[in-house]
């Protein structure tokens, strides 16, 4: 049978994948209060929000009583439109924020008003809702900063903060909380761009929906695009949005040529385009740095020559798993690795967790096969697996959807029927754990946790 042959950019089973650990509900809110300025934005109601004056915050006119998280985001959220409203979401945003100090009666707890100053709201926020909605502000921001900040009137405390990348003075002026040091006039090196450099974007897994505005910028601003895609629709995008840079580095795959061969070639070029002094945008399917071996080492290497390098996130196979299969990884941890490496390597495999072997379609076959992998390995990785999670466990065999309007394909299966008919180099094999995680009591104890199966 034929079998879809993708682009295979992982390292092959050479190196260690680390296992991705799952993140609690507890874990995460634990981070989020280490964040002052993300536990301030969830935990507090900016003053605009209720109407509170900057001035008169300890009148007897203010709750004291802390907002739950519930209400605060309401509020910020109502901050929000409220901004956006005032300002039209237009270019024209600075009219609003440039406006002088308004005088607000409000009514205190006995009854009688008082007058108070409202702190003009900064125009950073609708400055950035605007980069984060429209790809072609991003690219102007991208080639240009400052033209941009000025063209959409972004105040002068926003244009420092902005470019002195720092994280306080914006906070402070989204939340229209009183500064409380002053922005370094020193500018960040995200915003003084040495030419060239190498940025690594991500088109997701399927192109409709999953391509970032991010990606859609930095592919438009960049000199050179250089990509690895596995279908027309990413191509056409990328080629309609810089039509005479683009380039597919599809043409250094060889048939039944090792791939790592072909992703040295693939860095070379990519090195060769930074070394000339362009502004060099590489993108690959799914998030870049998922499997994917080319664009780390490229970002490796321009480092190491001292270019300026990033990779920016995409929407992997994994994260269209979560999604299609309904799976939360924080629930019982999530192992992640790919097939020709679990094979080769003795691990410790914790079948309380569940198991993501991606590239069980090329499984021992490290050469690049348009027509269709050799699938000798599988049969070992069938006994594997057999033996850790005995035959009859129930796997899938997971594709995810490429097209909008297409369902996924979920193929339960029974671990000893998996065979080479079910499967392509698109399929990721998903084994939900086979056993409960065990607790321990001790920790448990120690923690004071009780009547509770964590
Ligand atoms: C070289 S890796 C690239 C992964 C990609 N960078 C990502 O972020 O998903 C190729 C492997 O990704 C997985 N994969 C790619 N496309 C997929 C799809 N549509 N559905 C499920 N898994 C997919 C398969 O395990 C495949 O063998």
């Amino acid at each position: 049978m034929a079998r879809r042959s993708y682009p295979d950019v992982s390292q092959p089973a050479i190196s260690s994948v680390p296992a991705i650990s799952a993140l609690s509900a507890e874990c995460a809110l634990s981070t989020i209060s280490a964040l002052p300025a993300l536990r301030d934005l969830l935990l507090s109601v900016p003053a605009a929000a209720t109407g509170r004056c900057a001035t008169t915050a300890s009148s007897a006119s203010t709750s004291t009583s802390r907002p739950t998280a519930a209400t605060a985001a309401t509020a910020a959220g109502a901050t929000a439109t409220a901004a956006t409203a005032a300002t039209g979401a237009t270019a024209a945003t600075g009219a609003t924020a440039a406006a002088p100090a308004s005088t607000t009666a409000n009514r205190d707890r006995h009854g009688g008003h008082r007058r108070c100053v409202e702190k003009p709201m900064s125009t950073l926020r609708p400055f950035l809702a605007r980069l984060s909605t429209d790809p072609e502000e991003l690219t102007q921001f991208i080639r240009d900063p400052r033209g941009t900040m000025q063209r959409l009137e972004l105040d002068e405390a926003g244009q420092h903060a902005l470019l002195a990348a720092s994280a306080s003075a914006m906070w402070d002026l989204l939340l229209n909380r009183s500064s409380r040091e002053p922005v370094s006039v020193v500018e960040s090196e995200i915003l003084v761009k040495p030419a060239g450099g190498l940025v690594v974007v991500g088109t997701g897994i399927r192109t409709v929906g999953q391509f970032t505005i991010e990606a859609i910028a930095w592919i438009k601003a960049a000199d050179t695009v250089l990509y690895l895609v596995a279908d027309p629709v990413a191509e056409e995008v990328i080629r309609k949005l810089n039509p005479t840079n683009a380039m597919s580095l599809r043409g250094y795959y060889g048939e039944g040529v090792m791939r790592t061969q072909s992703y040295e070639a693939m860095i070379e070029h990519i090195m060769s385009c930074v070394r000339a002094g362009e502004r060099t945008c590489v993108a690959f399917y799914g998030h870049p740095g998922v499997f994917a071996y080319p664009s780390h080492e490229s970002i490796r290497r321009a480092r190491a020559e001292g270019y300026a390098a990033r990779m920016l996130p995409g929407v992997s196979a994994e994260d269209c798993l979560f999604a299609d299969l309904g799976i939360d990884p924080a629930v019982s941890g999530c192992l992640t690795m790919e097939a020709s490496d679990f094979l080769l390597h003795d691990r410790m495999i914790d079948t309380s967790m569940a198991l993501v072997l991606w590239q069980v379609g090329v499984v021992g076959d490290w050469t690049y096969r348009r027509e269709g992998y050799k699938l000798d390995a599988l049969p070992m990785l069938v006994a594997k697996l057999t033996a850790l999670y005995g035959g009859a466990h129930e796997a899938i065999i997971y594709e995810a959807a490429t097209l909008p309007g297409l369902p996924p394909r979920i193929l339960p299966i029974a671990l000893i029927h998996i065979s080479s008919v079910y499967i392509n180099a698109g399929s990721t094999l998903y084994i939900p754990p086979l056993r409960a995680k065990s607790l321990n009591r001790a920790v448990a104890n120690t923690l004071g946790v009780t009547g509770v199966t964590l």
